[in-house]
Formats: C-alpha cells, structure tokens, sequence
C-alpha cells in the first residue's frame, strides 16, 4: 500500500487524455500523492480499466468521464458533471492533444478542426471555467501541455505545430496575469515521446519517429508534475528538447522551420511496424487497432 499524503486526501485533479502516455503518467503521481482523480478521455473501457488499477494501486477516489474533447460541449459537460458533484478541481491538467501529418494542402480540413478544438478550443474552455472556480477560492494549479513543437514551425505538422504555440503564449500570458493570486499555470514542453501520438498522427513512418531517441512519458510526466508543483511557468522537458527550443529561438522562424522539415519528412528505415515500448500507450493502441483493424486509425465512436 503507498503512503497516504494526507494533505492532499481531500483534493481533485481533472486530467484529460488520461488513458495512454503522459496523461496516464500523470494520473500515476497525482494518486501516488493521494489526490483523488476525474479521468477524462473517449474509450469508456479503457478509462474504467485504468480508474480501477489506480484505485487499486493507490487507494483514491477516481472517476472516469468518458467525453469526446474534439466536440464543442465537452467542456461545458464535464465542468458542469463536476459541479454537480459538489467538488472543486484543485488542479486541473489540459493534457488531451493529437495532431495530423501530412503536407497541409492535402490533409482532411475536418481532422485539423478537430485537432484545433481539441487542442484550443477545449483546453482554453476548461481552463475558463476551472480558473474561474480557482479565483473565487484563490487556490488552484494548471498545467497545459505544450511542445516543442510550439517553438518551431512545423512542416508537414503545421496545424498541430501552431495549436501548441497557442498553448506556449496562452499559458505564459495567464501566469502573468495571475501573478498576486495563489494560483499557477505551467506550459511542458515535451520533446518526441514514446506514446500513441504518432500513429494518432499519421506520423509513424518520419526520421522523427523511426530515428530519434523518444522519451519515455514516465519522465515527461514527472518533469511537469514537479515543475507544476513548485508553480514554475515553463518546462522543457530533457536536454535534448531544451537544445532543440534554444536552436529554434537563435535560427529564427525560416530556417528553424527548414530544419524541422527534415525531422517530418518519411524516413528511409520506415519499414515494418512500429509500436509503443510504453505499455499503456501500446494497450491504446492495440485497443484502437481492435477497433479498426487498421495501424492508422484514430478513434471515432460515440461517447456522450
Ligand atoms: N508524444 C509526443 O511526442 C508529444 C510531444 C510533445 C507534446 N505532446 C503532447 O502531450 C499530450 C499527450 O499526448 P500523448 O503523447 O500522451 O498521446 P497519446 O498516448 O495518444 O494519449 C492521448 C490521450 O488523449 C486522449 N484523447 C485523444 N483524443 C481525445 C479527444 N478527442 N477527447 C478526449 N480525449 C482524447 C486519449 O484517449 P482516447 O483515445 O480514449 O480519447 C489518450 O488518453 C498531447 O497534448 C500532445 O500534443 C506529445
């Protein structure tokens, strides 16, 4: 049985995205600390399975929502789902992000709407109205992810690339707007990470993906989590992400994105399947597959 942290026995944390990578990752130390949990992803199953293994684990209260964050209620719901259960979000991480690559001219408009609510417009409407909640008590954490992504314009992940540069300038202009207040917002930028993302994103035959060392989400997480605890503003994520922001900033936007380009573009070892070493990324995954039966395929199902 782990430790009880009893100052935080009777606190919420809302994490979207929680079912794979980071966002579960997350979900880990926030139960280790003893907060009690609302999960929020699609796949009711999967966040039943995990809301049970962490009550398990950790013996907290978890409650899995299961909402669809690409549509434009989903925020208003859960917000209002929490209300009705009479408690205050202590913390609230906008974790829950996908992107789509491909060159911009023929990628599916209706995918990068998608990805601009789910990344913008969710994000940016749960934090309106957790935040509000937070003022009022004048007591809270946020915590956006970001990427590095976000300092570099993206070739071939252009929408994706400029919704976390939204995050990086949002989530900097609200920190400093709460700057007397007990209240803090963290942007984490992760550098490529071993998650489901890429084969979200169509992204899993590019040098990025088949050649780069990826993080593991275990030490991303943990990067956010305790810069997010300590009310830090920003956090790069590894050394190698802080050397590739810096080296966007010094090259500037033309040919930081020249540079990004060759990262993006498909890899000559891209050969065979790759999948997830993570092993909750690769359980998303082989449970998408299941649903599709395709490597590809995002997940599309009905969740209210
Ligand atoms: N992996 C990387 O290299 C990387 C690098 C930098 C930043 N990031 C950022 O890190 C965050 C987490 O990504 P990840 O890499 O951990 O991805 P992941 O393994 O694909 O996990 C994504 C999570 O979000 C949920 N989700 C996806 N679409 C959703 C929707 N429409 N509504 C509600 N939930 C949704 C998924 O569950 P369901 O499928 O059940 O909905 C899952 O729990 C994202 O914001 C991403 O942009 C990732």
């Amino acid at each position: 049985m782990e430790k009880i942290h009893v100052e935080n026995r009777n606190k919420y944390a809302l994490i979207t995205g929680a079912t794979s990578g980071i966002g579960y990752e997350l979900a880990k130390l926030f139960a280790a600390d003893s907060y009690n949990l609302i999960l929020v992803a699609r796949n009711e199953d999967r966040l039943q399975d995990i809301a049970d293994q962490l009550k398990l684990a950790y013996a907290v209260e978890v409650t899995p929502v299961a909402k669809d964050l690409f549509t434009v209620a989903a925020a208003e719901e859960i917000h209002g789902l929490t209300k009705k259960m009479n408690i205050d979000i202590e913390v609230l991480v906008n974790n829950a992000g996908q992107g789509e690559w491909g060159p911009f001219v023929e990628t599916p408009l209706e995918r990068e709407i998608d990805i601009v609510q789910l990344n913008i417009i969710s994000l940016l409407s749960l934090t309106k109205f957790y935040l509000q909640d937070m003022v009022r008590r004048n007591s809270g954490k946020i915590l956006l992810l970001g990427s590095e992504a976000g300092a570099t314009p993206m070739p071939l992940l252009s929408v994706y690339a400029a919704t976390k540069a939204f995050v990086i300038s949002f989530g900097a202009a609200l920190a400093e707007e709460l700057r007397d207040t007990d209240i803090t917002v963290t942007v984490l930028m992760p550098g490529a990470t071993d998650t489901d993302f890429f084969h979200k994103a169509h992204q899993e035959d590019t040098v990025t993906y088949r050649e780069s060392e990826l993080a593991p989400p275990e030490e991303v997480a943990k990067d956010g989590y305790d810069a997010l605890m300590k009310g830090e503003r920003k956090i790069i994520s590894g050394a190698k992400t802080k050397m590739h922001v810096w080296l966007s900033d010094l090259l500037g936007t033309t040919a930081a994105a020249k540079n990004a380009r060759k990262l993006n573009e498909i890899s000559e070892k891209a050969e065979g399947e790759k999948l997830p070493e993570h092993s909750a990324s690769r359980q998303e995954r082989e449970f998408i597959n299941d649903e599709t039966r395709k490597l590809d395929g995002d997940l599309h199902q009905d969740v209210n």
